[in-house]
This record gives C-alpha cells, sequence and structure tokens, in this order.
C-alpha cells in the first residue's frame, strides 16, 4: 500500500450498505474515495461523489488501497479479483468469499488479528454472525461454549434497497413474516451461514449451534433471540458483567432494532437463567445490520489493514 493518506474505494455505493458506507467513511475522517456501481448508476451524485461504473479497468487503476465492496456474491466474485490485480485489498460482504480456506472472515473484536494473514481479499460476515460473535466471545472465552441457538428477527434493509422501497410502500395490512433466502429442503442458506461463519470466526470448527431466521417487517436492525449452554458454570450476573465489559456491546434491558438503528453498539439483554438445560443462558441482543453488521464492520477490517495510517 502506498504511504499518505488511504485511499478507498467503495463498490456497491449507491445500495443500502453503500450509503451508510459513505456516511461512516466521512465520519471516519476518510477524505480520499472513489466510488463505483453498475452501468445504471454511473454519473449519479451520492453523498457528494461521482459515481464510476465498476468496471475491471475501472478496479484495476491502482489508485486506491483498500476497496470495501457491497455487490451481490456474482458482481464480488467477478470484481474483486480486479480490484486485488490493482495492488488493492478487498473487503468483500457478500458471501463469495467467506468460507474459502485462507480468507481471513472478520470481526474486529473478535479475530481482529486474522486479518492480516490476507492475500488480497478480506471477507466480512454475514449481518447476524458479526453481533452474535461479538456477543459470543466474551462468554465462551470465561466459560466455554457447549452449545448455541439462535432464533432471528432480520429487518428487510438486510435484502438491501429495493426491498426496502417495497416495505416503504406496503400497506401495513400486508405485513408478513418472510423467508426469501435459497431453501435447501431442510435450512436456509442464511441459517446455514450463521453456523458456518460462526464456526469460522470463533475458530470452534464442531460448535454445535442452530438457527431459525425470519424476516420481519422492521426497515432497519436485527434482533436474536439466543440460548447458550456453557462447559462451566456462568451465572446471569457474571455474563451481564462479561458483555458490559466487551468491546462494541452495550447492555441495554430489553434490546430492539428501533434502539439499535442508527447506533454502532450492539444492544445485549434479557440475560438469564435457560431453566431447560444444565448450564444455560438466554439472552436477547440487536444490532444494526447496515452499520456493525455491514458498513462499520468492514471499514474497522480496513482500519486494521491500514494500520497506522487509518483516519481518525
Ligand atoms: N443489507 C445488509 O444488511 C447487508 C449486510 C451484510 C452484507 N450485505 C451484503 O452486501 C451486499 C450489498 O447489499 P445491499 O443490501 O447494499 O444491496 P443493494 O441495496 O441491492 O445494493 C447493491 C449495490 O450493488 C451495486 N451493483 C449491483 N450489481 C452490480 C454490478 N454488476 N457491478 C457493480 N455494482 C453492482 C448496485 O448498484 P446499482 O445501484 O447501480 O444497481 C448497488 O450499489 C450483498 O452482497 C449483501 O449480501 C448486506
Amino acid at each position: 500500500m502506498a504511504s499518505g493518506s488511504p485511499r478507498i474505494g467503495v463498490v456497491g455505493a449507491t445500495g443500502a450498505v453503500g450509503t451508510v458506507t459513505l456516511g461512516l467513511l466521512r465520519d471516519h475522517g476518510f477524505e480520499h474515495v472513489r466510488v463505483f456501481a453498475s452501468a445504471r448508476s454511473a454519473g449519479k451524485q451520492v453523498s457528494g461523489w461521482t459515481v464510476e461504473e465498476a468496471t475491471p479497468e475501472a478496479l484495476e487503476r491502482g489508485d486506491v488501497d483498500v476497496f470495501l465492496f457491497s455487490v451481490g456474491t456474482s458482481a464480488s466474485r467477478r470484481l474483486v479479483p480486479h480490484a486485488v490485480a490493482g495492488g488493492a485489498t478487498a473487503v468483500d460482504k457478500s458471501s463469495a468469499y467467506r468460507l474459502e480456506p485462507g480468507i481471513p472472515l472478520v470481526v474486529p473484536e473478535v479475530n481482529g488479528n486474522r486479518a492480516l494473514e490476507h492475500d488480497g481479499i478480506v471477507a466480512n460476515p454475514n449481518c447476524c454472525t458479526i453481533p452474535l460473535t461479538c456477543v459470543l466471545k466474551p462468554l465462551h472465552e470465561e466459560a466455554g461454549l457447549a452449545r448455541v441457538r439462535v432464533a432471528t428477527y432480520q429487518s428487510v434493509s438486510g435484502a438491501g434497497a429495493q426491498a426496502m422501497e417495497r416495505l416503504a410502500n406496503e400497506s401495513p395490512a400486508d405485513h408478513d413474516l418472510r423467508m426469501d433466502w435459497d431453501f435447501d429442503g431442510e435450512e436456509f442458506d442464511e441459517e446455514s451461514k450463521l453456523r458456518a461463519e460462526t464456526r469460522k470466526i470463533m475458530e470452534l470448527p464442531d460448535l454445535p449451534i442452530q438457527a431459525t431466521c425470519v424476516r420481519v417487517p422492521v426497515m432497519v436492525g436485527h434482533a436474536e433471540a439466543v440460548w447458550i449452554e456453557t462447559e462451566d458454570e456462568l451465572t446471569p450476573e457474571r455474563a451481564t458483567e462479561l458483555l458490559a465489559g466487551a468491546p462494541s456491546v452495550r447492555v441495554e434491558q430489553f434490546p430492539s432494532p428501533g434502539k439499535a438503528a442508527g447506533i454502532d453498539e450492539v444492544l445485549v439483554g434479557r440475560i438469564r437463567r435457560d431453566t431447560t438445560v444444565d448450564r444455560g443462558l438466554a439472552l436477547f441482543l440487536a444490532s444494526d445490520n447496515l452499520r456493525k453488521g455491514a458498513a462499520l464492520n468492514a471499514i474497522q477490517i480496513a482500519k486494521l489493514l491500514l494500520g497506522t495510517r487509518a483516519a481518525a
């Protein structure tokens, strides 16, 4: 990477995650930003920057240190290699590279040390995996995870800008739970991603973990009900104390998407015994899927990659 002020490329800048990324880059003091989207958006202005078409030639130009990708999986597979060929490091938020051996999958508070072990690509996890691992990590370090069960309540912004527009124009009478992921006959891919990504980030390849994912008619903010069994005894009081001291986590009596939207921290509360098992805890978390679940986590990764040259 070149010395001097860091140069960031945002690919997918017109999308739900991309627009939040641009706002956060300004907040975090990044000034040298190039923004990209599809040919449909070329020439548009977003947050004061002019959108360029994300062509292989444009991405290979060599004047960007870190690219933040928030396009779909197939566009990422096609475009990320060109960004890397131009000498940049790519932080990719799609599921294209998350489970590839040798590609770090990073939540800075959980396994930030892995970010520098890349060969040009660092993957950003799923928007439910990120807050879940922020909460699981301190509990695992204290008492060892034996089993995790999760039920998600995911907002519509998780499905992108068009889905947000549909919800905004939908009559409340038509609101319903949705399950808009690929189904393999048993599980949605969202559920298997949550399992596989959590295992990879926590470096617990055999962790028993089961998820049921649904999308709720909420605009921003994902919530998760989590049931945890630990190897050693862990009281709700001690778990609360650990979570209160955990980075990017805030204990809140009743977390909700509304309270989490627009803030950086993962909210966690309802921390109580799960009386159905030995050494069981139940808790509830909520986080902003567009910020910590996507854009913010990727900017934190970029800062790790840029080291001391990171903006404030
Ligand atoms: N939404 C979330 O909470 C969330 C969280 C974590 C990860 N992610 C991941 O982030 C990615 C983007 O999600 P999103 O919710 O922001 O989607 P979105 O609102 O639909 O935005 C998609 C963005 O990708 C651009 N794009 C699409 N095809 C492209 C192509 N061939 N070349 C260049 N740009 C292209 C679009 O540009 P145009 O406007 O020009 O079409 C738009 O800027 C997805 O992989 C998603 O899984 C999303």
